[in-house]
């Protein structure tokens, strides 16, 4: 594990242009659930129910509250925890200019990264499903599910559902920095979701160093990551600071 820390902080330290792709495992220390996998959300709901547009689009009263409604309170507790603060590091360090994160919690941005690719949109604002026009989620008024737009519309996260598209920005950046980065910190996600998980194969027929940090093994393990360091994301990342700023 200690060898990992060290090749890690050197072979970020040696790279010209890194990016990180994150995903539900960097939050948890946060206090947000994963997805899969134990104490996951989709063990206590079935995604194609409460996550897919079809059924937000049949009965927006039962997805806003199964999911929506509690997601916000989760969200509004979460702060960045020491991979967040590690990642927003590498970038004042200039060892990392962009993040691709399927997460919806912000906490990249609170942390201080100023590059955030939002893969899956953000549950930070709401938008009409009327006349499409967008308010802070701190602003709505929940006390009515479903919340409404002043038209009367119905409002939905910024956020991708199952069966709809990335947002185009998204993926045509992410792709490009997929493309043109030399190491990918590749952080606390399963990969199972497409396109997202796409994006660290991308990077490695382009030639980049692919660096997963996650306590599990995935399916980029051992084929398309160089390396795995197991552990939390977290503690992970600090080890990882603490060693690049040894060798500054
Ligand atoms: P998952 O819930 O699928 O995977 C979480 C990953 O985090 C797993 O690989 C865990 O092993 C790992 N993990 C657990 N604890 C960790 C820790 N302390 N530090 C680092 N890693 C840890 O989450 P995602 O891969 O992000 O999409 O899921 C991808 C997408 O599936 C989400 O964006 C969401 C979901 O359905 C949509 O809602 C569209």
């Amino acid at each position: 594990m200690d060898d990992l820390i060290k090749k890690a902080a050197k072979d970020l330290t040696g790279a010209k242009m890194v990016a990180a792709l994150t995903g539900a495992g960097a939050s948890i220390e946060s206090g947000i659930p994963p997805f899969r996998g134990k104490g996951g959300l989709w063990e206590k709901f079935d995604p194609m129910e409460v996550a897919h547009i079809d059924s937000f689009l049949q009965d927006p009263v039962k997805v806003w509250n199964l999911l929506i409604k509690g997601m916000k309170d989760v969200l509004d507790q979460a702060q960045p925890n020491d991979c967040h603060k590690g990642l927003a590091r590498l970038e004042e360090l200039g060892r990392l200019q962009t993040v691709i994160t399927q997460n919806i919690d912000g906490l990249h941005q609170l942390a201080g990264n100023t590059d955030v690719i939002e893969f899956h949109g953000t549950f930070a604002s709401q938008r009409c499903m009327e006349c499409n026009a967008h308010m802070e989620t701190r602003r709505v008024d929940m006390s009515e599910i479903p919340p409404r737009c002043h038209c009367g519309g119905i409002l939905r996260p910024n956020a991708v559902f199952f069966g709809e598209m990335i947002p185009q920005e998204a993926l045509w950046r992410s792709r490009q920095v997929a493309t043109d980065c030399d190491v990918m910190l590749v952080i606390g996600t399963s990969a199972v979701v497409q396109p997202a998980a796409l994006m660290p194969v991308v990077a490695k027929e382009s030639g980049a160093k692919i660096i997963e940090i996650n306590p599990e093994s995935t399916l980029l393990t051992g084929d398309i990551s160089d390396y795995l360091i197991k552990g939390p994301a977290g503690e992970v990342m600090k080890d990882i600071l603490a060693q690049m700023e040894k060798m500054l």
